[in-house]
């Protein structure tokens, strides 16, 4: 009878139709049961952070029907569940997404969080560029992170800015970030002490391997030419002149660390331990770009 089962018992259950549709995860979490955590206690209007504290609890016929719903709607469509939610978590922080931007996850938000770029940081840390800002997440963390920072967040699509804008205000942060359209550095204007950017870096034949999910986000948030380092070509051609001198920049390049050492060979750098391993995250003194 389904007004006597329990939510995790329900959870299970929507776990293995998650396994069953092979559908893919990466987007917020790594497993079905995760997942499956999430849309219930989302679609229960639930806090969904706190399983144990209802997961004994029985569930009503109508929760059990929205539940099946979400998970349903879930496995036919193979969107990520932050698109069927329009809401992401990053470092415990929401943001508002949706299809015009990617799903935020970047590893910077990491390093931003656990301090291990601080010692690049000093007093004189006083404007930081969030280029590439897609859905804001980082420019917002990095503003709640440097209380004495001010942000630029520029990207090339206006659609994205958009929403951007909408997370901007939902932490209350538009007088410290400042929105620009610019197609890469092209009209970002000055110095900045610290250039945080999570750009388009997937390579041409993992493009063609996707799984839905990543189809769904928006293409140019993640394709980059034949080995993925097109955007990263220009932006390392260009960094130097928008770093301070003692200027730092933090790039994510995701799974090409092959492709980016083939592509700057010479290049001293510093990799940054992630969750997702140390060959994810790398940083750039404005020193090293200008040998
Ligand atoms: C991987 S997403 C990162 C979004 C966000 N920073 C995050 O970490 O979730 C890359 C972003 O780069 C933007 N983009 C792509 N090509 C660009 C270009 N030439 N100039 C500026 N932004 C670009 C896309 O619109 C997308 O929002």
């Amino acid at each position: 009878m389904s007004s006597t089962l329990k939510l995790i018992d329900l959870i299970n259950q929507q776990a293995t139709r998650l396994e069953e549709a092979k559908v893919s995860f990466g987007h917020g979490t790594l497993s079905a049961f995760d997942e499956a955590v999430w849309l219930a206690l989302w679609a229960m209007k639930l806090p969904i952070d706190d399983l144990d504290a209802v997961a004994d609890a029985p569930v009503s016929a109508a929760d059990q029907a929205a539940v099946e719903a979400i998970i349903t709607q879930r496995i036919t469509t193979r969107k990520p569940a932050a698109y069927l939610t329009n809401e992401a978590w990053l470092q415990g922080v929401p943001f508002y997404v949706d299809e015009r931007v990617i799903v935020p996850r970047s590893l910077i938000a990491e390093v931003i969080a656990d301090g291990s770029i601080d010692e690049w940081l000093s007093e004189q840390t006083t404007r930081v560029l969030d280029l590439c800002t897609g859905n804001g997440s980082l420019a917002v963390l990095a503003a709640m992170a440097y209380p004495d920072v001010s942000v630029v967040a520029s990207d090339l699509s206006e659609a994205a800015l958009a929403v951007a804008r909408i997370n901007i205000d939902k932490h209350d942060l538009a007088e410290r970030i400042t929105l620009i359209e610019s197609d890469g550095l092209k009209n970002v204007q000055g110095e900045f002490d610290l250039i945080l950017c999570n750009p388009p870096y997937v390579n041409a034949e993992s493009m063609a391997k996707l799984p839905p999910e990543y189809l769904a986000e928006p293409n140019m948030a993640l394709a980059s030419g034949p080995d993925g380092m097109d955007f990263t070509r220009a932006l390392l051609a260009q960094a130097a002149a928008h770093l301070t001198l003692d200027g730092v920049l933090v790039l994510e390049i995701g799974n090409e660390q092959d492709n980016f050492c083939a592509a700057f060979p010479n290049l001293p750098v510093f990799w940054l331990p992630t969750s997702s391993g140390d060959n994810q995250v790398l940083l750039i003194t404005a020193e090293m770009l200008r040998i």
